[in-house]
């Protein structure tokens, strides 16, 4: 089966956890893209949802979902988001397409935060995958060297600002042994909006598409 296909299969998945009438956290990529089209399919009538960024926002108002804006809600039943990497604690790398701080900040407001991962996505450690760290312009420089510090080899992710008005450094090469240390300790250099590290707040259950089916963890 293709990676699209396990895409689509694992959206659809994530939908029996969807009501109508239920305000939902949407979260960014194209695994969030195969389940905003399944929840066009399905006929759901959502009372709205909070988005996580603006390609999130066009989609959801092409298929005629109600986007709110979260000052506006309280704290939201359900969040369903895709990862760059999961591990068997739940616990994710996130921001690959630059979205990580409204993630997480939905994830936060969260009562249940469902992510939907195709097998490729598994990791014993997480960190293969460039950590995504989301940087105020002018401290750039500074909190590279920060990052550096902490055996990190930071990059610039280029021609990218995000809905924020924020770079994206990718950092490779980070010991996430222990993640939920190393989120918090990034997120404490001044100038750092937040680190695509998802511990401290991982997902509260994973939905994993193979060949074989779709696993929950
Ligand atoms: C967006 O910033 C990310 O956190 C996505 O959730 C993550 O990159 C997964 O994207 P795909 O579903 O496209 O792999």
């Amino acid at each position: 089966m293709s990676q699209a296909r396990l895409k689509i299969e694992v959206a659809r998945a994530a939908l029996r956890h969807v009501e109508s009438g239920m305000l939902l956290g949407v979260g960014t990529g194209s695994t969030v893209n195969a389940f905003i089209d399944e929840l066009a399919a399905s006929g759901l009538r959502l009372e709205g949802a909070v988005s996580s960024s603006e390609a999130t926002t066009s989609r959801l108002k092409e298929i005629g979902v109600k986007v709110m804006e979260l000052n506006h809600c309280g704290d939201l039943e359900l969040y369903i988001d895709g990862a760059d990497e999961v591990d068997a604690h739940r616990r994710l790398i996130k921001g690959g397409g630059g979205a990580l701080t409204r993630e997480k900040i939905i994830a936060g407001a969260s009562r249940k935060f469902v992510c939907i991962v195709d097998e490729s996505k598994c990791r014993p450690i997480l960190g293969e995958f460039p950590l995504p760290v989301e940087v105020i312009p002018m401290a750039r420089a500074f909190v590279s060297r920060k990052l550096t510090g902490m055996g990190g080899r930071p990059q610039l992710r280029e021609d990218f600002v995000t809905d924020n008005g924020n770079l994206i450094l990718d950092v490779r090469n980070l010991d996430l042994i222990n993640p939920v240390q190393v989120e918090r300790d990034i997120n404490q250099i001044p100038g750092v909006v937040t680190c695509g590290l998802f511990a401290l707040r991982g997902a509260d259950q994973v939905l994993v598409a193979s060949e074989s089916g779709i696993e929950t963890r």
